[in-house]
């Protein structure tokens, strides 16, 4: 399995970075499948609404509304019945790649498991909600869906009176099941929201909406779509004849010849063992999870930075439950943990200047912990050095391209549990002449959150700052996916060219930090324990 994941994996990499210098890394679409999702959906249910103005809802007159629609009125509603009928295709595809996507990276097991079991209800809603809108065109092919679907539900022992003879003859059609097909096409969306609501509820600033550019750039291939092949009805329904699989939506539509092949009862089995299936693919096999973040009260002043920074939800502030003269202390919680570590990145006592042997900061991962790095650090400062300028200490998320051991490379679980003072003390302590970071591709970070909050960081846009001290230009950074880890090296090499060109760092400040201390509880108010110094 894990095999198979690889080379699903290596494709990916290599299929999006075909994307990137199209679009960029931000509006690389496969970077964005989610945020698309979302989009598409609102096409989908604005392009209704409008639509819903021009519909008739009864199982005669339908049709012939959707003839007028798509005829007299085909430049603004007509468009708008094709836009409908286009978006709903796409976000299918999206989904579906949405969800081989999440598999392949690994994002559904362990502590993330909430996001893929909220995900396998809207999949099948998705569905239905096609299924629904194809029958209300009361077409051949609404026909088609309709005797089938009928049929294959009346293989279930709940109907007392097979619901497939509605649509016998034309005497036995009546509106009751067309009725109930117009309410199930709004009302199923609508629960389908609600699940894509409570689907993002484990995430932080979970992305909704995709970056402008590609928003517009979708909107206007569907609407070049839809100009050049108008959606239209099939020759209108007729219960005197027999319907023939004819022009089906294989996106929405595909598996309906199976139901005319296979019989229900195998059908239902392999729809009932799938969906079980789908429920417990995060469990199968479980990951083996890190120990979850801890906290160290001693360390911890309330401050929430780690509650704005953790990716997943994990960390809530609770009221104080020491002698502390702070109001709020910082509480993780193990089932929603992780262990990405960008929370100790963010702390404010995660300070490596400290001289405790021990150092213990506010929050901090068992098996990767502050001092751990530190003692990494330091044992690389402890190399020979060869006098040429050019050596770099390279930090590599587990991630991303750096994912192999090597000579000056440190392993972290993200690079935003990189504190940016650990930069400032590798330099001012000349461990190294300059430091690459080296996380997951821009468009794709393991930890959602990791290459954003650290480029933040380092632009002083986020708290904690990369003092002003700390000379960028004896900053790499490298966004590459572990399929770029031939791209490490060279780019690193290059770097420490470009070094010992520099010369050797001037350093301006070996002032040794204490722990900070917080000016104020107060909520909302953060501490910048780095101002003082080099300011
Ligand atoms: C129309 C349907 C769907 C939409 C609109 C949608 C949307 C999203 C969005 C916006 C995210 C968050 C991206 C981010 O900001 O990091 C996300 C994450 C995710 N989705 Fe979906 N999703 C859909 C269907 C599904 C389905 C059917 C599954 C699986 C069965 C699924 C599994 C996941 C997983 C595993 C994550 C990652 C959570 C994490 O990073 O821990 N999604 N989805
Ligand atoms: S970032 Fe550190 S000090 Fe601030 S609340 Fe979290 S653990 Fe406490
Ligand atoms: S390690 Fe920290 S930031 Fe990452 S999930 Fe756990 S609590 Fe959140």
């Amino acid at each position: 399995m894990n095999a198979l994941r690889a080379a699903f994996r290596r494709g990916f990499d290599r299929f999006e970075r075909v994307f990137d210098p199209l679009f960029g890394p931000d509006w690389n679409p496969l970077g964005n499948l989610g945020q698309l999702g979302w989009y598409l959906f609102w096409i989908v249910t604005l392009t209704g609404v409008y639509l819903f103005i021009f519909f008739d809802t009864g199982v005669t007159d339908a049709y012939a509304s959707l003839q007028w629609i798509s005829g007299d009125l085909w430049w603004h509603a007509g468009l708008t019945r094709s836009l409908h009928r286009y978006a709903s295709d796409l976000l299918i595809v999206v989904m579906l790649i949405h969800i081989l996507r999440e598999w392949v990276y690994d994002r559904y097991r362990g502590h993330r498991w909430f996001s893929w079991v909220t995900g396998v209800p809207i999949l099948w809603f998705v569905y239905m909600s096609g299924i629904t809108g194809y029958w209300l065109v009361w077409d051949k092919l609404a026909q088609y869906v309709a005797t089938t679907t009928t049929e294959f539900l009346d293989a279930l022992p709940f109907f007392a009176e097979p619901i497939a003879r509605n649509f016998l003859t034309p005497e036995m059609l009546s509106s009751r099941f067309f009725t109930l097909m117009v309410f199930l096409h709004i009302a199923i969306p609508l629960l389908m929201l609600l699940m894509m609501w409570i689907h993002l509820q484990r995430i932080t600033q979970a992305q909704t909406r995709p970056p402008r550019g590609l928003s517009i750039l979708t909107l206007v291939a569907l609407v070049v779509v839809s100009y050049v092949y108008p959606a239209q009805s099939q020759a209108p329904a007729d219960l005197a004849t027999v319907p023939a699989v004819i022009g089906l939506d294989w996106i929405i539509l595909g598996l309906y010849p199976l139901l005319n092949i296979l019989p229900a009862g195998v059908i239902w089995t392999s729809v009932l063992a799938i969906t079980i299936l789908m429920f417990g693919i995060p469990w199968l096999p479980p990951r083996k999870e890190n120990p979850a973040a801890v906290v160290d009260l001693d360390n911890c002043n309330g401050c929430t930075r780690c509650v704005a920074d953790c990716p997943y939800t994990a960390i809530t502030m609770v009221a104080r439950t020491d002698d502390a003269p702070f109001r709020r202390e910082a509480l993780v919680d193990p089932d929603r943990c992780v262990s990405c570590g960008i929370c100790m990145g963010a702390c404010p006592s995660s300070m490596p200047f400290r001289s405790d042997e021990n150092l213990i900061t506010g929050i901090d991962l068992p098996h990767r912990s502050l001092n751990d790095l530190r003692t990494e650090v330091n044992a690389i400062g402890a190399l020979p050095k060869d006098g040429s300028g050019g050596r770099v200490l390279t930090f590599a998320c587990e991630h991303g391209s750096g994912n192999q051991p090597a000579e000056g490379r440190i392993s972290v679980a993200c690079i935003g549990q990189i504190p940016p003072s650990m930069l400032d003390y590798v330099l001012s302590r000349d461990i190294a002449d300059g430091i690459a970071l080296a996380g997951c591709s821009e468009r794709d970070c393991q930890h959602r959150l990791g290459v954003e909050i650290t480029k933040a960081r380092i632009a002083r846009e986020r708290d904690p700052y990369l003092r002003k001290r700390v000379p960028r230009e004896r900053l790499l950074t490298v966004w590459a996916g572990p399929s770029e880890r031939g791209k490490l090296p060279g780019r690193i090499a290059e770097f420490s060219d470009k070094l010992k060109a520099m010369g050797p760092f001037e350093k301006k400040s070996k002032k040794g930090h204490k722990l900070p201390l917080p000016t104020t509880d107060a909520p909302g108010e953060t501490v910048k324990p780095n101002q003082e110094v080099g300011e």
